[in-house]
Formats: C-alpha cells, sequence, structure tokens
C-alpha cells in the first residue's frame, strides 16, 4: 500500500485532560509520522463547517458546542495506508464497542467525547488538511 497523509484532531476532552502526548505515543507506536501538528482553539463557525456533513443530525449542535469549547490539536499523519491505519488505531466511534488498544478505548468518554477525529477517505483527508495547514507547514 502507498504512503498516504490523514487528518487528525486531537478533541477538546483529550486536550482537556492533558492527553496529547499520551494519544501522539499512541499514533506514534503504530507507525504513524506527526508531519504537521498546532493547537487551536475552533470558532463555532470552523467546527460547523469541518462537521457539515452531519449538520442535519441530532447530535450536530452538542458535537460543534464540544469542538468549540476547548484547544484541539490538529495533525497531519504520514505513513503506509495512513488514512485506513489512522482509523482502526482510533478505534470505533463509541468507546464501548472500540477494540482493546485503540485510542478510543484507552481514552474517549463516550460516544460524543471521544478523543479523536481521523478522515474517513482519501479525498475528505486531502480537504480537510487544506482547510487546516498550508502546504509549507507540512514537513515530511
Ligand atoms: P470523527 O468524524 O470525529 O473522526 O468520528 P467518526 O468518523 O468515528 O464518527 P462520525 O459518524 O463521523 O461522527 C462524528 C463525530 O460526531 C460525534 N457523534 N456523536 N451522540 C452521538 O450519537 C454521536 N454520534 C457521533 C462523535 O464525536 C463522532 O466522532
Ligand atoms: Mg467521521
Amino acid at each position: 500500500m502507498a504512503i498516504q497523509r490523514t487528518f487528525s484532531i486531537i478533541k477538546p476532552d483529550a486536550t482537556r485532560r492533558n492527553l496529547t502526548g499520551a494519544i501522539n505515543a499512541t499514533i506514534e507506536k503504530a507507525g504513524l509520522r506527526i508531519v504537521a501538528q498546532k493547537r487551536v482553539h475552533m470558532t463555532r463557525a470552523q467546527a460547523e463547517t469541518f462537521y457539515a456533513v452531519h449538520k442535519e443530525r441530532p447530535f450536530f449542535g452538542e458535537l460543534v458546542e464540544q469542538m468549540s469549547a476547548s484547544p484541539v490539536v490538529v495533525q497531519v499523519l504520514e505513513g503506509d495506508d495512513a488514512i485506513a491505519r489512522y482509523r482502526a488505531v482510533m478505534g470505533a466511534t463509541n468507546p464501548e464497542k472500540a477494540d482493546e488498544g485503540t485510542i478510543r478505548k484507552l481514552f474517549a468518554l463516550n460516544m460524543g467525547e471521544n478523543s479523536v477525529h481521523g478522515s474517513d477517505s482519501a479525498e475528505n483527508a486531502a480537504i480537510e488538511i487544506a482547510q487546516w495547514f498550508a502546504g509549507n507547514e507540512i514537513v515530511g
């Protein structure tokens, strides 16, 4: 499988509990390289744009609220089959269903406060990376 890049967010529930380093260690242990990273506090508008695909869902308001409540760490991860690999390392959306050793099993609080985001396709990875990083901020 080819080297890919994916977009990751360490979500507010995790940054609030000082888990950035622990999550990064899990990412690196899984063979992914953090090739760009910055801490930002999303505005409501940025969170709405980022999760626009879910705007008709009942949890949208709560999701936007949570994502803009405290800082996040946005990242670009690089590696072999990075998109699927990171989804596997993240674990299921609902942490109760996440496999042992995954980030969400280890750290997530519940379905909404589930510690990390990862792109779900190559197309979305490219869109999400471009939303948060200039080309010269990504150093592979
Ligand atoms: P993400 O986009 O954050 O990587 O998560 P995902 O693909 O595993 O899940 P997705 O279906 O895209 O949902 C996006 C985020 O919305 C919140 N959510 N809450 N309360 C609920 O029923 C519910 N369902 C989803 C989660 O924070 C989820 O990660
Ligand atoms: Mg998703």
